[in-house]
């Protein structure tokens, strides 16, 4: 049977990568956007659309789907109130509805070194300690999960593949494309679920990712 994803931070640009690609693909996708000029997008591509928000109710986007994809944030733009209510709470909102809606593989984007958050420049630190949290709240979830851990974003073309190690001297970016098809690449995974990658452009095709 064919499962549907559905995808918090589908506006965002990973996620419209990853829905517009998933599309293309033939994955059933359920995109949650917060405002309802965010629809066209979507709708444009035959992508089903619906709204929900981290601040608030968005319980409902989960009824019928099995699969999620987690790649919201609050933006370098806002302070740290918006870290803690949209990367920290709503992510562990979304965990724990995925928990009560039986949800077979939750995807995660976290970021690279969230297990280390006091090795984060002071300023950083607080992001990487909503991201640390809400991903333990997942580890010890009822739910299978692949934690994606990237480094720095970047908007250039995917190159299809990755390194997953981090290590001094050796780049720390990765483009979102990249990052969307390492998404799509956990759910194609024979034995699904339960993982944590961090992930840099490198030179491991995205193919053998989850292979094992
Ligand atoms: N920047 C980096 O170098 C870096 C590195 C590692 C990991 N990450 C993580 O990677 C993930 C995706 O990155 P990205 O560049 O694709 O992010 P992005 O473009 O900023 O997208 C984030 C999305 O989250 C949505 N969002 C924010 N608040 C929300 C709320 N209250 N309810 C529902 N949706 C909400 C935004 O909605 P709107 O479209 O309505 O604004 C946006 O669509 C984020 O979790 C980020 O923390 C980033």
């Amino acid at each position: 049977m064919t499962q549907s994803i559905v995808v918090f931070g589908a506006n965002g640009k990973i996620g419209r990568i990853f829905c517009e690609e998933g599309a293309r693909a033939g994955l059933p996708i359920r995109a949650v956007v917060r405002r309802e000029d965010q629809r066209a997008f979507f709708a444009s591509r035959n992508i089903e659309v619906v709204l929900g928000d981290l601040e608030g109710e968005f319980e409902q986007a989960l009824e019928g789907c099995d699969r999620v994809v987690f790649t919201a944030g609050s933006g370098g733009q806002t302070g740290p109130d918006k870290t803690m209510l949209v990367d920290l709470y709503g992510a562990i909102r979304v965990i724990e509805a995925s928990e009560r809606a039986a949800i077979d593989h939750f995807v995660m984007v976290s970021a690279a070194r969230a297990d280390v958050p006091l090795s984060a420049t002071p300023g950083m630190r607080h992001y990487m300690v909503a991201k640390k949290v809400a991903d333990d709240r997942l580890v010890a979830s009822s739910v299978a999960h692949t934690i994606l851990r990237p480094g720095r974003l970047t908007d250039l073309p995917g190159s299809g593949k990755i390194r997953t190690r981090f290590s001094d001297g050796e780049g720390v970016e990765i483009s979102r494309q990249n990052v969307a098809q390492c998404i799509a690449a956990a759910f194609e995974s024979p034995a699904p679920g339960n993982r944590v990658v961090e992930l840099f452009d490198g030179d491991q095709p995205i193919s053998t990712l989850f292979a094992d």
